[in-house]
């Protein structure tokens, strides 16, 4: 099992927002701006960054189910989330939230996505979101992901796919070798088979218009500067860990790519956004 640590999310959540692809947000507020409330299921919420992001682009009601199979990250969520909103009041297991005009019911589930995102997008979802989740998954499971979003007749936006271009300043000659070991790691099974990594949301795109919806995407790139220095000393520090799993790299290249001093770096993510035509 991968784990994400409530840190790494706190940590990577500005720059996440940052990055947004901004035609693409246009293009869901757009899409909702007739509705009065709108029912959304977020998968892989972690600790409701993507509420958090989203929650403006949608109609002032909104109920959210926010779906993780870690159960710590749903718990960090709801007080994230509690601290987030103007107000709040708990019904049950669910939390009441306002935040400006919006009020928002926020649900909590706990689930394995491998194996039961069909049932959860097929049980009234009308927009399926998802925020750094889709390289986990697999070209199979997005295969059918799609044809249970289309046969929901839901939307879908997924935010901050890694779409596999990286750029670091300074650059570093072993940068290629290391960004090439990097790849090989993140297309390893994640627990939905070989990830589809990279090639995420250019699958996401071929699978919904396969399947009659109108999808667009948008680059969300990480533009980290100097201000952004504890999540790059991370990132290089993940890095670390994922080349040397992969293997292919010295030993002794690793370890003097590690120390070079950073002062910016991109990463690239692609944004999906796709509806019934
Ligand atoms: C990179 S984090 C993104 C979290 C959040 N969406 C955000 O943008 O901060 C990926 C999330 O997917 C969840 N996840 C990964 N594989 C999963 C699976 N098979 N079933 C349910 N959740 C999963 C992880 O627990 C984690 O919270």
């Amino acid at each position: 099992m991968n784990d994400f640590s409530t840190e790494w999310l706190d940590l990577r959540e500005a720059a996440d927002t940052r990055a947004r692809n901004s035609d693409i947000a246009n293009a869901v507020a757009a899409r909702f701006t007739l509705r009065d409330e709108l029912n959304v299921v977020d998968l892989g919420s972690g600790t409701g960054a993507n509420l958090r992001a989203t929650a403006q682009l949608l109609p002032q009601r909104q109920v959210w189910t926010l779906v993780d199979r870690d159960t710590t990250l749903l718990d960090a969520a709801r007080s994230k989330l509690t601290r987030w909103s103007d107000r709040h009041a708990i019904d049950g297991d669910a939390l009441e939230l306002e935040k400006g005009s919006r009020k928002i019911r926020v649900i909590f589930k706990s689930a394995e996505l491998a194996r039961e995102t069909a049932d959860l997008v097929g049980g009234g979802a009308q927009l399926v979101t998802a925020s750094a989740f889709f390289d986990l998954t697999s070209e199979a499971y997005i295969r059918e992901f799609a044809k249970a979003v289309v046969a929901a007749n839901a939307a879908f936006y997924a935010t901050l796919n890694y779409n596999g271009l990286q750029k670091w300043t300074p650059h570093r000659p072993a940068d290629n070798q290391i960004a090439a070991a990097f790849q090989r790691h993140q297309m390893r099974d994640k627990g939905f088979g070989a990830a589809a990594g990279p090639l995420a949301a250019s699958n996401l795109v071929d699978q919904f218009r396969i399947n009659g919806y109108v999808a667009l995407e948008g680059e969300s790139p990480w533009l980290l500067e100097r201000a952004d220095r504890m999540l790059i000393d991370e990132l290089v520090r993940g890095y670390t860990v994922a080349v040397t799993e992969a293997g292919g790299v010295d030993e002794k290249t690793i370890l003097a790519w590690v120390k070079v001093s950073r002062s910016g770096a991109f990463i690239g993510h692609t944004d999906v956004f796709a509806t019934p035509a």
